[in-house]
């Protein structure tokens, strides 16, 4: 019988994506999928470090993995992601059962330890791949992808901007793009498969291009993406605000299959913490580049993230988060109450705030944004828009479930042969996360028919 694997992703989307390129070794190593946690002969934790929470979600989980080896002594788990390139082989101390730690540099290494993984439960032959690879973005890695229809593809790996509070740049390291060739070869290859969007990732995809060889930016990138034939829908995430120019916003207002919406985190209102923060842009200007987007491209949908009760954050500074929601009405939040990271800079500022204020700041900020985001859905009740269709909806399998150019989600009845194309649908009510619709017509622009 084949061996089974089962990975378990925390985190990010990029870890989500480098959760497939996980799957995607195991399974040309002959490995087969289980969605059972008992079946598996192999467990990947795909970790995250974010913040404190999701730490200990992996920490409580991989602890109730010890009873699963004691079970099946022959099972093997492997941790993977940015708890394991933080904590490397300190985990076997705690975790004795854990066999393989490898960090988001050293996927390929997956591919050696599987095939000639140990077959006994001798615990001295736990290793580790952890070095710093700074080839990483040149490899061409097997990814088995999740869905049929939207695709995440990766085109640069790590970050250089050590925003005080985040261990990305510690677990991901230095900012390193892929060639453009690599990228274009990647998504033909998926438009020839029949996907019809994809998702470019990066975390601050804006500076695309700041190290390569060759001379491209990351709007110069969109353009010859756009030019593939049978991609409709492009998206893209993180931008950064300081990198967000107007070359970008030319190209998503004069580029019809880049989607219209814009991920762009602001972090806070105040800017005495933005400073502290490292963020490198004051309000002011943020808040600039969002008018001059929303001329530009009229009805683009804008989302953020927050964090709130920073090192130093006063009730004054808290406002000043408050009124930016209030003046910008964002399409949508991700609010996050400020979570202390071993080895980042805001470590050592002075003035760390309760945990008793944070949720009390957390808790208004998410009301005052759940009151805006209704209303921006509710005003599209009567409205036709063009949903792309992903598939079964989770929760109502009679239902097929989208996105709008916008990303919000649309649920609606309607034939499992409109999965992967583009639907028109008339919008009769609006939820705090999604809407409903009725269909009007499947567009003409549908191709692969
Ligand atoms: N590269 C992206 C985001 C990466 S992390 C960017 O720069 O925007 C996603 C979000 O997690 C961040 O935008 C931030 O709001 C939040 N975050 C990161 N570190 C955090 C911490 N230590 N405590 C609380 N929230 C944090
Ligand atoms: Fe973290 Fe800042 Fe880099 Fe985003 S840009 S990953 S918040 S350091
Ligand atoms: Fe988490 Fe690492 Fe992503 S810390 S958010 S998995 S980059």
């Amino acid at each position: 019988m084949t061996d089974k694997y089962f990975i378990h992703t925390f985190g990010c989307q990029m870890n989500v994506h480098d959760s497939e390129k996980i799957a995607g070794i195991l399974s040309e190593s002959g490995l087969g999928e289980t969605d059972s946690l008992n079946e598996a002969d192999v467990i990947v934790l795909n970790t995250c470090s974010i913040r404190e929470k999701a730490e200990q979600k992996f920490y409580s989980e991989l602890g109730r993995l010890g009873a699963a080896k004691k079970n099946n002594p022959g099972l093997k788990i492997a941790v993977a992601g940015c708890i394991a390139q933080q904590k490397g082989s300190v985990l076997f101390k705690r975790f004795p059962y854990v066999d393989f730690v490898f960090g988001p540099d050293n996927i390929d290494n997956l591919h050696a330890w599987i095939n000639k993984r140990p077959q006994s439960t001798d615990h001295r032959a736990q290793t580790t791949a952890l070095a710093h690879n700074p080839e990483y973005h040149n490899k061409a890695l097997p990814v088995k992808r999740e869905g049929k229809v939207r695709a995440w593809v990766s085109i640069m790996y790590g970050c250089d901007n050590f925003c005080a509070y985040c261990v990305v740049p510690h677990t991901r390291g230095r900012e390193r793009s892929r060639s453009s060739k690599d990228i274009l070869d990647e998504i033909s290859t998926l438009a020839r498969q029949g996907f019809r969007e994809v998702t470019l990732l990066g975390q601050n995809v804006n500076s695309y291009g700041k190290n390569l060889p060759e001379k491209i930016d990351f709007p110069g990138l969109l353009g010859m993406i756009h030019d593939i034939e049978g991609i409709e829908r492009i998206r893209f995430v993180t931008s950064h605000p300081r990198d967000l120019s107007e070359k970008l916003i030319d190209a998503m207002s004069n580029l019809s299959r880049i989607c219209k919406h814009l991920h762009l985190p602001v972090q806070a209102g105040s800017d005495k913490i933005l400073s502290l923060m490292n963020r490198g842009y004051t309000y002011k200007q943020y808040k600039e580049k969002i008018d001059i987007l929303r001329s530009a491209v009229p009805d683009i949908a804008v989302t953020t993230d927050i964090i709130v009760g920073f090192p130093g954050e006063s009730e004054k500074d808290f406002q000043g988060t408050i009124s930016a929601l209030r003046e910008i009405e964002f399409d949508g939040i991700f609010a996050f109450k400020y979570s202390i990271r071993p080895g980042t800079a805001a470590v050592g500022l002075p003035d760390h705030i309760d945990e008793k204020d944070k949720s009390a700041r957390l808790s208004e900020a998410l009301d005052l944004q759940a009151g805006i985001t209704y209303a921006k859905n509710k005003a599209l009740e009567g409205k036709t828009i063009t949903v792309l269709t992903e598939g079964l909806s989770e929760t109502d399998k009679e239902k097929l479930t989208g996105r709008t150019s916008s990303n919000k989600i649309v649920n609606f009845y309607g034939d499992e042969s409109d999965i992967g194309r583009l639907v028109d649908i008339k919008i009769s009510e609006a939820k705090q996360h999604s809407l409903f619709g009725t269909k009007e017509a499947i567009l003409a622009t549908n191709i692969h028919e």
